[in-house]
Parts: C-alpha cells; sequence; structure tokens
C-alpha cells in the first residue's frame, strides 16, 4: 500500500540554551533530491489547502510553526497525520491525496518537492485519481 510509505521522517535536532536547530540534506535524511521548496502562511481560520495527488513527485511536509492537519488517501486506505513539531517532516510518495487543514494561527507549512511545478502531474479531481489508482 502506498500509504505504508507516507512516514514521519525525524529529522537531525542540535538543541541549544540558544535554540535548536534543524538540518535536512536531500537524499541523506529524506528519500529524494530537492528541487523546489514551496511554503503557506497566513492561512486564514477554516481554510483548507491541498486537495490533490500528484504522479510523480515525492515530498516532505513540515510544520515550521504553529500545527495543522494533513489527511492522506491512497485510494484504498485514509489516515491523519497532526504536524506540530519543527523536526518532523511527513514524506508523502507519489499517487497520494492530500487535504491540509485546521491550520493554528500563525502556521507555516513548509513543502520540499523531488520536482519543478508542473500542473500535468497533479490530479485535481478526487474522481480521476480514484479512477486511476483503482485501475
Ligand atoms: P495549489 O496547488 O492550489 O496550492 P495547495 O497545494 O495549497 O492546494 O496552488 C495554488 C497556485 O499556486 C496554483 O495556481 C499553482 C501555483 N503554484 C505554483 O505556481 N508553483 C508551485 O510550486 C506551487 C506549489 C503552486
Amino acid at each position: 500500500m502506498n500509504l505504508d510509505k507516507c512516514k514521519i521522517i525525524e529529522l537531525p535536532r542540535i538543541n541549544d540554551l540558544r535554540g535548536n536547530l534543524t538540518f535536512i540534506e536531500a537524499s541523506r535524511h529524506i528519500p529524494f533530491d530537492i528541487r523546489r521548496v514551496y511554503y503557506l502562511y497566513d492561512v486564514p481560520g477554516g481554510a483548507e489547502r491541498g486537495g490533490h495527488a500528484h504522479k510523480e513527485l515525492h515530498q516532505l511536509i513540515i510544520a515550521m510553526s504553529g500545527s495543522f492537519d494533513i489527511h492522506l488517501d491512497d485510494g484504498h486506505t485514509k489516515k491523519t497525520v497532526h504536524m506540530n513539531r519543527s523536526y518532523n517532516g511527513l514524506y508523502i510518495c507519489p499517487m497520494i491525496w492530500r487535504e491540509i487543514d485546521n491550520f493554528s494561527s500563525g502556521a507555516v507549512c513548509m513543502v520540499l518537492a523531488s520536482e519543478y511545478y508542473d500542473e500535468s502531474d497533479y490530479y485535481r479531481s478526487y474522481t480521476n485519481f480514484i479512477d486511476d489508482v483503482r485501475r
């Protein structure tokens, strides 16, 4: 099952009285090379993001600040992951429908992605995604 591959990756943490530090090295800490970084911020209360799946893209999602919920669905099984630690990344493999909601005030959702932005890699329709995944 694709959903079994989607896991929290605990990133390295250097704890310090001056504040903590976390770092990510492509291919060492996460199972892909990073081509793109984007982030969601100033998300209004009650908003929902995501609502799509990717054909080829690998991603790691981190709650840089605040918290939110990520709902994952591989077409067979669903699970929800609450994100609220800056040292945890949720790895999402290709062919996973995801929705993100329950953003706390001030939340920042950073996404590391394996490819440049490419609209043709998206399923924006849940029905089309389900049709392909169950084929
Ligand atoms: P969208 O996929 O709706 O964001 P979310 O993942 O939160 O649902 O993207 C919003 C808009 O931003 C859409 O027009 C595509 C554009 N966009 C880019 O131009 N580059 C990117 O890297 C991303 C992720 C989105």
